[in-house]
Formats: structure tokens, sequence, C-alpha cells
């Protein structure tokens, strides 16, 4: 008796994690021949499964790692499991503004086009610096991404319609932005809260900027993934994160997918500035939605890179 027991409560768990693991894919097949498109973290997790996706759809597809050797065997992969050669990877470490100018410079030199741009290197909760001092978790999520962004904006706007997509996280609703204290780095849950939500306000501004020029925004919540970003912390909290991973996470083909639909998706394009979950528009909280806020931390971003 106790048999059966055992087997139907098995069964229950299984088909309550199936789910809750369910999600939408992409189901918009629309290729991207002669389309290029930079993928920051693309040697990684959602990123590479993003560059996998978007390479098979014939995209031109640059990968932007800090690691040449992670990216050379990304790329090697890649190219394998989309069919195509037209994969390859550029230097980017997005915790050193100087690297991000650097590649800008040398992208725009090589490449005519720049069609996507997706945002999606991220560091989760960590208490380090940045090389300029900032928050790794500022610095490198949001700050990295908005000078990156900024410096390639002009030929995104020449190669429009483009798109800008930027990887935020549900969790961005824990932490509000304090002004006062932008570089926070205290609790390492709450300083990658801030940046997440730095990374709403970002993606909007770039919708409002760019409105009317041919350039859409959006920010994606991939969904709670099992990817890589657990080689950050000790042995101990990763073999115990990665049993709650197994059972509640998605694997990181799925996790790409709500980024796939905002790169391809005639529909998400209705929804420039707007955030993103499971294929589809989803809503913020009202106070992610604050313009004014959008706006400020954009003008505080341009003092802190130097770029007004
Ligand atoms: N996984 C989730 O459940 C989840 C949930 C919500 C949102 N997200 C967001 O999804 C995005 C992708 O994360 P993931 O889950 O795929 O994590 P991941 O596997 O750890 O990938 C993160 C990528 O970012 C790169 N990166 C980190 N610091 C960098 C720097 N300074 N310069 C350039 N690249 C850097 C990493 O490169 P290295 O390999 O060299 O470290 C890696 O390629 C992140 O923005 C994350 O916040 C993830």
């Amino acid at each position: 008796m106790y048999f059966l027991y055992t087997i139907i409560a098995s069964l229950a768990v299984f088909f309550i994690l199936k789910w809750l693991k369910k999600r939408r894919y992409c189901t918009d097949l629309r290729r991207l021949d002669g389309k290029t498109i930079i993928i920051t973290g693309g040697n990684s997790g959602i990123g590479k499964e993003t560059a996998i996706a978007l390479a098979m759809r014939g995209a031109r597809v640059i990968i932007a790692c800090r690691d040449p050797d992670k990216a050379e065997k990304a790329v090697r992969e890649i190219k394998l499991k989309s069919h195509s050669l037209n994969v390859l990877h550029m230097e980017l470490d997005l915790a050193n503004l100087s690297s991000v100018r650097e590649f800008c410079k040398s992208f725009l030199q090589r490449e005519k086009k720049l069609d996507i741009l997706v945002n999606n290197a991220g560091m989760p909760g960590v208490l380090e610096w940045t090389d300029n001092n900032f928050s790794m978790c500022f610095g490198v999520n949001h700050l990295g991404h908005f000078l990156l962004t900024n410096l390639l904006l002009p030929r995104l706007k020449e190669c429009a319609p483009s798109r800008v997509i930027t990887l935020t996280c549900s969790s961005y609703k824990y932490q509000k932005l304090d002004f006062q204290d932008l570089n926070y780095n205290q609790l390492p849950f709450f300083t990658y809260c801030r940046s997440k939500l730095a990374n709403i306000y970002f993606s909007q501004e770039v919708a409002r900027i760019t409105e009317g020029k041919g350039v859409t925004s959006y920010a994606v919540h991939p969904g709670f993934v099992q990817s890589g970003w657990t080689c950050h912390y000790s042995i101990l909290f990763r073999m115990l994160v990665q049993v709650i991973m197994w059972m509640f996470f998605v694997p990181c083909e799925i996790g790409a997918q709500t980024v796939i639909y905002c790169a391809v998706s005639d529909e998400a394009a209705k929804h420039s500035g707007g955030y993103f979950i499971d294929c589809r528009p989803a809503t913020l909280r009202p106070f992610a939605r604050d313009a004014a806020v959008a706006k400020k931390l954009w003008e505080a971003s341009e003092r802190l890179v130097n770029l007004a």
C-alpha cells in the first residue's frame, strides 16, 4: 500500500513541477538573414541559447564576451548547433568602461550593420567592485550596458528598424533606486534587484529617446533559468541551489524564448518600452513605470560614465 502511495505522490510532484515549469515558445519563425546582432555575455546560459537560435535564423551573430577562451569555445558550439558559420566573438568587459569604449570603436570600424543589440550579460548579487569603482551589479548590469548602447545608438538608428533588448528580472520589484546611493553595495540580492530595476528604466528611456527613429526597446524577464550564474558562489551554495534549480527553474533554451520573441516579432514592436515575460507583454509595478525616474537615472548615468 505504501508503495502505491509513494508512486501516486511522486507522480503528483512530477506533474506539479512540470506545470510550474510550463513556458511558451516563440512561435514566430521569421528569418533574420542579412541582420547583424550583438549579444553581450553570449558565451553561456541564456545568451548562448539566444545566439544559437538567432544564428539558426540566418543572422550574423557577434557574442561580446570578457574571456576570449570561453568565447572561442562558445563560438565553436554555436556554429555547430546552429549550422551557421556567421558567428564570431569580440572582447568586451562590461566592468571596465575603457573596454566598452574599445569594443564599440572596433565594432563600428569593422562592421557596417547593427540591427539588434541584446544586453544580456549580467552578474548576480556579489559584493564586488568594477575597475571603475562601481558596485559590480550596478556597474556591469546597468552602467556597462548604458555606455555600450549609447555608443552604438547612432549605428542602430542608421540601420532602423532596429531593436535593443535588455535582460532584467522580475525581482526588480523588491527594491527602489536610491539616487543618493546608486552605487549601493550592501546586501547582494538587493544590489542585484536595484540593477535589474535600472535595466527597466533604461529600456523605457531608450524607447522614449528613439521614438519615431525606428529603434524599439524591450525589457525581458527570461523566467527563472538553470544557467551558470551560481558559479559566482561557494560550492555549498551551488549544491543547495542546484536542487532548487532542477525542481523549479527552466532550461536555458526556454529562458531564451522571450528574447527571441522580442528580436523577431511584429507584435512586440508595437510595445516599445514594454516589459516582456513568457513571449508576451507584462505589467510592471507602477513605480517601475515612472518616466521621471527613468529620465533622472539616464542623466545620472551619463554623468557617471562621462558621456555628457
Ligand atoms: N538565470 C536566471 O534565472 C535569470 C533570471 C532573471 C534574469 N536573468 C538575467 O539573464 C541574463 C543572463 O544571465 P544567465 O542566467 O544566462 O547567467 P550566466 O549563465 O551567468 O551568464 C551571464 C553572462 O554574462 C557574462 N558577464 C558577466 N560579467 C561580465 C562582464 N563584466 N563583461 C562581459 N560579460 C560579462 C558572463 O561571462 P563569463 O562567462 O565570463 O562569466 C556570462 O556570459 C542576466 O542579465 C541575468 O540577470 C537571469
